[in-house]
């Protein structure tokens, strides 16, 4: 038995409560939501007393709902289907046609949820998730507030899951927890960043904390730098329009790139609990050092992808020519930058972050670099080019860990080669099937913050991107494009570390 079922096994279920979708007909509720409920209700985690209501203009009603999400969740839960499972869950989905810019659908809901808490016994805890576009995060939190259905008791809880985008900039975000925190008070707000959800990024908490061997190296005296890749290799298909307004850095730095930094960066929580999480989270991002216009110019690169040649052969068409997009667009698809820390334990320590669209692979992960050894010992042989040592965190695909060190090549001379240690999570746990939601869900549903973000988190996110943002909008590029599809991105991002007498880790899947 993997690991992961144990937890699962161990794990209590969710307590009584009804799940609220706005936006129940999208991509993001059949492709996401309903299989996360899915594996969650197979594993047994969630209680007798719970429903599921999907709130939409399309005119359906509970059973035409279930046939539509019976149809796809086969196809996105793939081989852990199973009918009987997806039968008692379907018999707690509920359907309420209606729009969501009207008061009366607000009475409707009203109406339903109290059924449904007389039949389910669902203790009037309600979670309400708004698969939908920020735009309408304001209107849809004031109407429910309206019909009292944020108002929380000494029984029950009232919680609202949102996802990014926070905002498009630092002004925006405040304004857009300011409009939160008109009806909900911080505690109700769980605002979704997926990367959290990603079994090794909490791994990197695990790594570091429970093992007494690698916290005193975690430090400048040891770490040479880190270098954080999150690379994909789809371009940016129909996305265009979206993207369009959101560019690699907005849509990829203030939250994924900077999770990672975060719990890779933070001092040791005093416990696991929200509070203390976030605190350390938000020490890091307030040690960043803001970049001034000048080093935006020199440690922020940026890149737009032209039309190239993947590894497997395949062409991409330029972002230029995608659907939706502006055919002289100066929207960046490629962003890197050099970030330093002011503060006791990376004080002088570089972390370089890379993000990019239409890269030779899928890749998400980081390396840290370790100082060489004070001395080379092995001067005049074959070792003085030897490499120091590199530890690698694979956050996706093949999640893993890989330390490289020298070690001596058998045989009669002193040779030194660099050799790897490779932990994969799946040789050990198996493969487990999940959407990523399952634990965000969960931890919802028990009340559990550490792993979704504070307003104050956004906020801190988007004050260390504006910097880049403001000079960025100031001077257009007019080297666009200036990196091929399937290459890893501009010759600037090379040069941003070459300068520093180093270089990107050469990333090749079936190598690492
Ligand atoms: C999303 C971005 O937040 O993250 C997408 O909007 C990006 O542009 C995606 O593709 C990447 O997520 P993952 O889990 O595939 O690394």
């Amino acid at each position: 038995m993997s690991l992961q079922q144990t937890n699962f096994a161990e794990a209590p279920k969710a307590p009584p409560n009804v799940m609220i979708i706005f936006g129940s007909t999208g991509d993001l509720t059949s492709r996401k939501l309903i299989p996360a409920l899915f594996h969650l209700f197979r594993a047994d985690l969630l209680p007798d007393t719970f429903a599921v209501v999907g709130i939409g203009r399309k005119p359906l009603n509970d059973q035409s709902f279930c046939k539509h999400l019976g149809k796809k969740i086969r196809e996105y839960v793939g081989d852990s289907f199973d009918q009987s499972t997806w039968e008692k869950l379907s018999q707690r989905i509920h359907y309420l046609q209606g729009d969501i810019d009207q008061p009366s659908t607000y009475d409707d809901l009203n109406q339903l949820l109290d059924t449904i808490d007389q039949q389910r016994l669902t203790e009037k805890n309600y979670l309400f998730y708004l698969a939908v576009p920020p735009s309408l995060f304001g209107g849809i939190t004031d109407r429910l507030s309206d019909a009292g259905l944020l108002q929380e008791t000494a029984d029950d809880w009232r919680r609202v899951i949102i996802e990014k985008p926070f905002g498009h900039d630092l002004e925006s975000a405040r304004k857009l927890n300011h409009r939160l925190h008109q009806h909900l008070s911080e505690h109700q707000i769980y605002r979704i960043d997926h990367y959290l959800g990603k079994e090794t990024v909490q791994n990197i908490m695990v790594f570091r904390f429970a093992n007494g061997f690698i916290e005193p190296l975690w430090n400048r005296q040891h770490i040479d730098h880190m270098q954080i890749t999150v690379a994909e290799s789809v371009g940016i298909g129909s996305r265009g329009p979206y993207y369009e307004e959101a560019g690699a850095l907005r849509d990829m730095v203030p939250n994924h790139l900077l999770v990672l930094l975060g719990f890779l960066a933070m001092e040791p929580p005093n416990s696991f609990d929200a509070p203390a999480v976030r605190d350390e989270i938000n020490k890091v991002l307030d040690a960043i050092q803001p970049l001034t216009p000048e080093q935006v110019l020199q440690h922020a690169i940026r890149g737009q992808y032209a039309e190239g040649l993947m590894p497997d052969g395949k062409s991409i068409e330029g972002y230029r020519q995608s659907p939706g997009v502006k055919s002289d667009s100066t929207t960046e698809t490629y962003a890197a930058l050099k970030l330093k820390m002011d503060n006791w334990r990376w004080a002088g320590v570089p972390f370089y972050l890379r993000t990019g669209k239409a890269m030779p692979e899928k890749y998400t992960e980081v390396a840290i670099q370790f100082k060489s050894a004070p001395r080379n010992m092995f001067k005049n042989t074959d070792t003085e080019s030897m490499k120091a040592d590199m530890l690698v965190l694979r956050i996706q695909p093949n999640e893993g860990i890989q330390i490289s060190f020298g070690a001596k090549v058998p045989g009669p001379t002193m040779r030194v080669d660099t050799v790897k240690m490779d932990f994969s999570y799946v040789d050990y746990f198996g493969n487990k099937p999940a959407t990523g939601y399952e634990t965000l869900i969960y931890d919802c549903m028990k009340g559990d913050a550490t792993l979704f973000k504070h307003a104050d988190t956004v906020e801190k996110g988007w004050e260390i991107v504006q910097s880049v943002l403001d000079v960025w909008n100031a001077l257009p590029p007019r080297d666009f494009p200036n990196y091929q599809a399937g290459t890893w991105g501009p010759q600037a991002a090379e040069e941003l570390l070459n300068s520093d007498g180093r270089r990107w880790r050469r990333i090749r899947t079936n190598n690492h």
